[in-house]
């Protein structure tokens, strides 16, 4: 086995390929040939056995394989690839690393409640040791989809309604996954900007639905992400599953050609998500498998993920002049092209030698706990009733997840390691204060006994929300309330008249407006993974201060869904106070959420001093420079995260009531103050006009500094038009 080659000079590669060989290399299969997600439309769906898997990658048909992982059972692959093929050109291999991969860390919404794009930056970077030390090269990851239909399942995967807090995102863990270099370094793997674009725009919150969005929208809202991340050097894209405008984002010519390559001049891999050129055929846009593949080498995808269409179709494609050769070159050089920036052409036994994970495990984990800590949100807490004081207490911990361990982690953690997370209970027991007495009911209990124990507790602790198996891919609901069974808890929690915390997880935003006056104290603390009882643990007797905020608005109900903080004026708000006939409204509900977008409270007072400006105006190419001081008012210690928002008064296009253009994480003593200073340039102000150009428009702004979107203290700018 040799362990190093030379870096062969990729344009004599590709002249010395086959054409099979080239289509080879557009041809990525999940490991498992015969999975049952492929639905029949994998053409090696028949290779059941290992010398079929061998003998494809021998013939240089296989591109790589993703979702196998272990670094004796990839080199064995890799051996054959690079030893027994003619070419010897080395596999890609990948997987769904999502959000960590053997060590778990929170779900991406509940860490981008924690505004902490350093942070993000870590658990990717982590996760990316993790799979690297497990063989791989490549994740599909980050999702750059931005979300605000609360019924979409994977707006667990998402960060949120916002643009801007997205872009921080993603370009954190595009940096995490990469690293910075341009080659990747030993221990980073190739990201992937995922699903390209507007698959989080499903309409009616149904996975894999159409996004019926305006082209506006889509720049403003849905493609700024991507943008970030590919800034950030992200290597690939993933096309979506979705109609955009009516056209398969997956053979959409428009966002894979036009925008991707010619606007944003990305030159990395279009992969298809899992078989999504074949749905074309489902979707009615393509006739037949040949039809299929041409729209979608056509449109600009490079690779095929599972359908093997180009490999199947290109040939006759090719002879019929539906596809040129010149098309499938450039696709085959984008690919090795990542091959070579991932390192394979120098050492195709990268991430293949004796596996590196020792020592990592302790690492990661002690990160996941950081982050478990960082992401939930306090969202109600009447009298202060958190921190639970430190005097020996009685404390009755109930509901389906007080003892819970099989639903810590989320989806997207099938590669988990084995060993259980902590649940509530086992969390909480070691840190009560001392002489503190915790009884949590074992599942099966009579309800008589529950409420016995509710009865005789100081404080009841809810554990209430989702299951993993409630958010993720297609597991989108219509009804987004808690389960009647936990409301009815709640009610008999209520009726003792003891103080009640309710800790909610969940990977989307709920309505929780029957449980909102049955509970004195909410955290939110989504699917945190394995180190979630210590964090809420420690969040809940004050170890920790809850320093999260809703990286998405809570609705009232379903029926307000979508729902964005960010939303455009309509000609009749609803004023405040005042007759609302004929206001945008809705007669049974006000149209505001119960909880905005980001909101969060601590266990102290922020105050916030007016914010300054050091200009009234802004140059068309000067900088607005803000500071506001914000002072710890209370008796503990805390984090805040202190937002920044502006308003254009007046655009080519109605603007946005609100729009994120800022935000810092500080830490404040009692009592101690900072001044946290932003800057602005026409290029935050920017958006998708009238005209079709992305540019801002001079005029008025309104600006606030403050703790969430429906908050903090205003100031103006005007933003002056350029010199003439
Ligand atoms: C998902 C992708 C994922 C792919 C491979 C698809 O169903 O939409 O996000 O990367 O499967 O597992």
């Amino acid at each position: 086995m040799s362990a190093t080659s030379q870096s062969p000079d990729l344009a004599a590669l590709l002249s010395a390929m086959t054409l099979e060989e080239k289509l080879g290399q557009l041809s990525f299969y999940v490991a498992r040939f015969a999975s049952a997600g492929a639905q029949g439309a994998n053409p090696l769906d028949a290779m059941r056995g290992e010398g079929d898997r061998l003998d494809a990658i021998r013939a240089g048909r296989v591109t790589g394989l993703f979702n196998l992982y272990g670094v004796t059972a990839l080199r064995d692959l890799q051996r054959v690839a690079v030893e027994e093929s003619r070419l010897k050109i080395p596999l890609l291999f990948a997987a769904d690393v999502i959000h960590g991969f053997r060590t778990i860390f929170p779900i991406a919404l509940a860490e981008a409640a924690a505004f902490d794009p350093a942070l993000a930056e870590a658990t990717a970077r982590m996760a990316a040791e993790e799979a690297a030390a497990h063989g791989l090269h490549w994740t599909f990851a980050p999702a750059c989809d931005l979300a605000r239909d609360a019924r979409w399942g994977r707006y667990e995967e998402s960060s949120g309604e916002d643009v801007y807090l997205l872009c921080r995102l993603t370009e954190a863990r595009v940096r995490g996954f990469q690293g910075r270099d341009l080659v990747l370094a030993p221990g980073h793997i190739l990201a992937t900007a995922k699903h390209f674009a507007a698959y989080g725009a499903a309409e009616a919150g149904r996975d894999y639905n159409l996004a019926e969005i305006s082209r506006a929208t889509l720049h403003d809202h849905y493609l700024p992400s991507f943008r970030a991340a590919l800034a950030a050097g992200a290597a690939t894209v993933m096309s979506a599953f979705q109609t955009v405008d009516g056209i398969p984002a997956t053979a959409n010519p428009y966002l894979l050609t036009t925008v991707l390559r010619g606007q944003w001049g990305f030159d990395g891999v279009v992969v298809s998500d899992f078989a999504s050129d074949h749905e074309l055929i489902d979707h009615g846009f393509a006739e037949n498998r040949a039809d299929a593949a041409r729209l979608a080498l056509n449109a600009g995808l490079d690779m095929n993920m599972e359908s093997g269409l180009f490999m199947e179709q290109g040939p006759a494609l090719l002879a019929a002049g539906a596809i040129t050769m010149a098309q499938i070159d450039q696709a085959v050089m984008r690919v090795l092209r990542i091959k070579e920036r991932a390192g394979l052409f120098a050492d195709p036994y990268r991430h293949l030698h004796e596996s590196d994970a020792i020592g990592l495990a302790a690492r990661a984990r002690s990160l996941s706990a950081e982050a478990a800590r960082k992401a939930p949100v306090l969202i109600k807490n009447r009298t202060g009733l958190l921190p639970l004081p430190s005097v020996p207490l009685r404390v009755a911990l109930t509901g389906p997840f007080a003892r819970d361990t099989a639903h810590l982690n989320g989806p997207w953690s099938w590669f988990a390691d084995e060993s259980p997370g902590i649940s509530l209970y086992d969390g909480l027991k070691d840190r009560l204060p001392a002489g503190s007495d915790l009884i949590a009911p074992e599942p099966g209990d009579d309800p008589a006994a529950q409420m016995a124990a509710m009865k005789r507790a100081d404080v009841i602790i809810l554990a209430l929300g989702e299951t993993s198996h409630h958010s993720g891919e297609s597991r989108s609901r219509a009804d987004i309330t808690l389960p009647a069974g936990q409301l009815d808890l709640a009610r008999q929690a209520h009726a003792t008249g003891k103080p009640v915390v309710a800790l909610i997880r969940c990977g989307r935003p709920l309505d929780l407006s029957a449980l909102d006056p049955l509970a004195d104290a909410i955290l939110i603390t989504w699917f945190l993974g394995p180190e979630t009882g210590p964090a809420v643990a420690d969040l809940l007797t004050g170890k920790a201060a809850p320093s999260g905020k809703l990286p998405a608005s809570f609705p009232r109900a379903a029926g307000q869904v979508p729902l964005y903080y960010n939303h455009q004026m309509t000609g009749r708000p609803v004023p405040e106070g005042g007759d609302d006939q004929y206001k945008s409204r809705y007669i049974d509900l006000p149209p505001g959420p119960l909880y905005p977008f980001g909101f969060g409270l601590s266990y102290t007072e922020f105050a916030y001093g007016k914010p300054m400006l050091d200009s009234e105006s802004l140059a068309w190419d000067g900088e607005l420079r803000i500071s506001a001081t914000v002072t710890n008012d209370g008796a503990r210690a805390g984090e805040e995260i202190v937002q920044l928002y502006i308003r254009d008064r007046v655009g080519s296009r109605v603007r946005p009531v609100r729009e994120l253009k800022g935000f810092q994480r500080i830490k404040l003593r009692p009592r101690e103050s900072v001044t946290v200073r932003f800057t602005l340039t026409r290029a935050d102000l920017a958006f998708y006009r009238a005209d079709d150009r992305i540019e801002a428009e001079p005029g008025l702004f309104d600006l606030w500094i403050g703790p969430h979107s429906a908050g903090g203290l205003a100031a103006h700018f005007t933003l002056e038009a350029p010199a003439a």
